[in-house]
């Protein structure tokens, strides 16, 4: 079977972000492509079971393409025990207010990557992107076989030549303004680097591969499309955008927190998970993000039954409310009226740069 081209599989050049922990569910995703976009459901964290009865559940819901996001295997270097130990410790005072125990970190690394692909090359669906790697060019081939358009998120040039050369359809260009994980190959703090911004990774990026890219992080208007398709982009992915529409699975107070004063911006942390990920700050970023190692997904597996404690009491300043610096331009719209004020935004502001181009 032969793969569909990227600009096929939408209306618009509007990708909903893939959101693990609920955000994008079914119901988010047959709303963003009934008006022309490209939604995502999320993998990760899921088992594969689950993961599939979210994959029938969008079949349902539209006739239109849509993708599914998997979490690559860690790769780089394990965690070290002793420091996971240290921070346990620093968290027991959590534990204690929360009135949770903390979670086992032996959970395993690889989020049923294997059993994940086993159900997407069995019952294909259009378009399958990945996150924390690259696949295997044989994984790769397998899905262009089966007719799955493949996206590799990359957040450097030399990510993209990787992806590229393992046979990657497509790539999301992952700025250091998106919300969530960063997407990187490796979490390696020996290598630590600060992340670049989406125009200038973009444009690196650009200038390394003739493949669509499309790019992530901090979009929230249709003129910041028309700028990052200006750039070489073939589409933007928008996460935060479409956190706070009422189709999205997120929890009520993480909807809210994107436009509460009381958060006014956002940082980079390991405090939840131990991989760098971007949320607004809290009262939890602040307190441990400084002491937080490198142990993702230990850390992820920690934290969780605080996470959960957090949500159910209420508390905003316990749970991880994932979000892309531009958090405060949010609108909270039904997503299919989101699509298509963007798309219109879009739209005027291509028109205004054909007139400037023209005059
Ligand atoms: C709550 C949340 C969960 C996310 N989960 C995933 C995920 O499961 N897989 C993935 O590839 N990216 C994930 N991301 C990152 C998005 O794909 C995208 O890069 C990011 O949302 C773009 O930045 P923005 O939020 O500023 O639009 C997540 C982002 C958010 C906000």
């Amino acid at each position: 079977m032969s793969t569909t081209p990227l600009n096929d599989l939408f209306r618009y050049p509007i990708v909903q972000a893939p959101m693990a922990g609920g955000a994008s569910c079914p119901e988010l995703v047959g709303a963003v492509c009934a008006a022309g976009g490209l939604g995502f459901l999320a993998a990760g964290y899921k088992t594969a079971g689950s993961l599939y009865q979210e994959v029938k559940q969008a079949r349902r819901l539209t006739g239109r393409p849509f993708g599914v996001n998997v979490f690559m295997p860690q790769d780089g270097p394990t965690a070290d025990p002793a420091a996971v130990e240290v921070y346990r410790h620093q968290l027991a005072g959590e534990s204690g207010w929360y009135e949770t125990p903390l979670g086992e970190t032996d959970e395993g690394r690889d989020d049923g990557y294997e059993s994940k692909l086993a159900i997407l090359l069995e019952d294909p669906v259009p378009v399958v992107s990945f996150t924390f790697g690259c696949p295997r060019p044989e994984t790769l081939a397998a899905f262009a076989r089966a007719g799955t358009f493949t996206i590799v998120t990359v957040t450097s040039a030399e990510e993209a030549r990787t992806a590229e050369a393992a046979g990657a359809g497509a790539l999301c260009v992952q700025g250091v303004e998106a919300g969530g994980h960063q997407g990187s190959y490796r979490d390696d703090p020996a290598e630590e680097q600060p992340g670049t911004g989406l125009l200038t990774l973009l444009t690196q990026v650009r200038e390394t591969t003739a493949l669509p890219l499309i790019a992530a992080g901090g979009i929230m208007r249709g003129a910041q499309i028309a700028a990052v398709l200006a750039a070489g982009a073939a589409a933007a992915q928008l996460g935060t955008a479409f956190l706070g529409c009422p189709e999205s699975g997120a929890h009520p107070l993480h909807k809210r927190a994107l436009t509460d004063p009381l958060f006014h911006r956002t940082a980079l942390t390991r405090a939840f998970s131990g991989r760098p990920a971007r949320g607004l700050v809290n009262r939890f970023m602040r307190e441990h993000g400084p002491y937080a190692p490198a142990a993702y997904p230990e850390l992820h597996h920690l934290t969780a039954p605080l996470r959960k404690a957090a949500a159910t009491a209420g508390d905003a300043q316990g749970m991880a409310l994932w979000a892309g610096q531009g958090h405060r331009l949010a609108r909270e719209l039904p997503a299919g009226e989101l699509v298509a004020l963007l798309a219109a935004e879009l739209d005027i502001a291509r028109t205004g740069l054909d007139l400037r181009n023209a005059s």
